[in-house]
């Protein structure tokens, strides 16, 4: 029996300065789905996406993310969390310039101090067809 991927339950957050960004916010997202966040600007779509990844702490509530409870952790923690639970896509990439594409996919799992095993990043890059470009750096590819 598999739980949520993320559960968020009562989730406030207020800013320094006063804006209440997200309040009383519940969300349960179920592995396998696809959740799609819509709203106005400044509406607090990315504040909601922040305290669901472990980027940052809600100001109360809970955050669960694959059963672990995240939102009193310590930033050393949530750093730890993110790195073993957590994929991000981020709109800006944040790809590391200097690194190939293979040592960038790579990066968490040797920061983790865990040695990658190349079969199963070649047969994951074959999935989603980036096998030919693993020498290359960011720059170097399409935006796609
Ligand atoms: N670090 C911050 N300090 C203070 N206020 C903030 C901070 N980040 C966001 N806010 C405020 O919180 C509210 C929600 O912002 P948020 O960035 O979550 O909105 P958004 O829905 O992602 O907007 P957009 O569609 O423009 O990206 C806004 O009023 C914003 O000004
Ligand atoms: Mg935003």
């Amino acid at each position: 029996e598999t739980g949520p991927a993320v559960a968020l339950t009562q989730v406030s957050k207020v800013y320094e300065g006063g804006v209440r960004a997200l309040d009383d916010v519940s969300l349960t997202v179920w592995p396998g789905t696809f959740v799609a966040v819509m709203g106005p600007s400044g509406s607090g779509k990315s504040t909601l996406m922040h305290c669901a990844a472990g980027l940052d702490s809600p100001t109360s509530g809970s955050v669960r993310v694959d059963g672990y409870e995240i939102a009193g952790l310590d930033e050393t923690r949530r750093t730890e969390l993110r790195r073993d639970r957590v994929g991000f896509v981020f709109q800006a990439y944040n790809l590391i310039p200097s690194l190939t594409i293979e040592d960038n996919i790579t990066l968490p799992l040797r920061l983790a101090g865990r040695s990658p095993d190349r079969e199963w990043v070649h047969a994951l890059v074959e999935r989603v067809g980036i096998a030919g470009c693993l020498d290359r750096r960011p720059a170097e590819l399409s935006g796609g």
